[in-house]
């Protein structure tokens, strides 16, 4: 039996790839362009788009198990289909703010529980990975990184607690190739609270340069997003941002817990991304 990895392009995705072959397993992976997948030689790619399950069929031969990025608006009929093909477990790449309270009314938490409810209703086992906010969204930063050593923020007093990628592929991983996380829906964060402007001074610890914190409005901060996210998106980013500014968000021990491992820190995400802001 094999594991289908969709997503394989992603940044958890292809870190979740990686770690199955790895360990041995074989690998099925997808993508809506898998041209531009490059992936080790033992690995089979399949090119499917999750809004059209039929584009599943051949990529699901042989598979029990599933990881699965969220990002669908209808799941059901992909669930459906994972089920009559003779998958077992379904992977999910959620988020924590399926957790929040009035998550079902709130855009974000919403199309999360949305896929969780649609794989718990199908009977499938399930193992629903609930990280908060990824390291990774520092990389927005790089441009103004490179370009002015200065990162503008409405909010550089927004508490996170930012986790490494690599950290939520490891947990897939474990998920992935044994039963000891079905049915569990882990919380995953990093190890340490930083606000937005510990984050931009780490960078610049790690680049060797001073980085600057600009102040700048919301107004101004939708503006400058709105360049590179969907407005839905430049909403929730300064809202969060907004609601984070003075509050302890809770840091989870469950990534320590199942790897056995500490889970890595912020600076650890920059030093192996360091290219992105040099
Ligand atoms: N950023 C955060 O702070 C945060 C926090 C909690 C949860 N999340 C969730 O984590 C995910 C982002 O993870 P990431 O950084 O690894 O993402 P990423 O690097 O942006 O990759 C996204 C992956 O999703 C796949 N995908 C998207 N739409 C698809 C579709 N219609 N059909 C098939 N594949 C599709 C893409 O595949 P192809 O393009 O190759 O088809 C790509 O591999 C999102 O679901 C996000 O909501 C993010």
């Amino acid at each position: 039996m094999s594991v289908l990895v969709v997503g394989a392009s992603g940044s958890v995705g292809s870190a979740v790839v990686t770690g199955l072959v790895e360990r041995g397993v074989e690998v099925r992976a997808s993508s809506r362009t898998p041209q531009k997948l490059s992936l080790s030689a033992e690995v089979r790619v399949f090119a499917a788009d999750l809004n059209e399950p039929e584009s599943f069929a051949s990529a699901l031969e042989t598979v029990d198990r599933v990881f699965l990025y969220a990002d669908l608006a209808e799941p059901e009929a992909l669930i459906a289909a994972f089920a009559s093909a003779g998958v077992r477990h379904v992977v999910l790449l959620s988020s924590s703010s399926a957790t929040s309270p009035g998550a079902s009314e709130d855009f974000n938490g919403s199309r999360f529980l949305r896929v969780e409810r649609a794989i718990e209703e199908s009977g499938l086992a399930y193992t629903f990975l609930r990280p908060g906010g990824f390291a990774s969204n520092a990389a927005r930063w790089s441009w103004g990184v490179k370009g002015e050593n200065a990162v503008p923020l409405p909010y550089p007093d927004a508490v996170q607690v930012p986790i490494h990628e690599q950290d939520i592929a490891d947990v897939a991983v474990i998920a992935l190739t044994s039963d000891t996380l079905i049915g569990r829906t882990p919380i995953l964060t990093g190890p340490d609270r930083l606000t937005l402007r510990d984050q931009v001074a780490i960078i610049g610890e790690v680049i060797g340069r001073t980085v600057a914190v600009i102040e700048q409005t919301e107004a101004e901060s939708a503006a400058m997003l709105s360049r590179y996210v969907p407005e839905v998106w430049v909403r929730q980013i300064i809202k969060d941002w907004r609601e984070a500014v003075g509050t302890t968000p809770v840091i989870s021990d469950e990534y320590t817990r199942i790897t056995g491992a500490p889970s890595r820190t912020f600076r650890t995400w920059v030093e192996d991304n360091a290219r992105l802001f040099r």
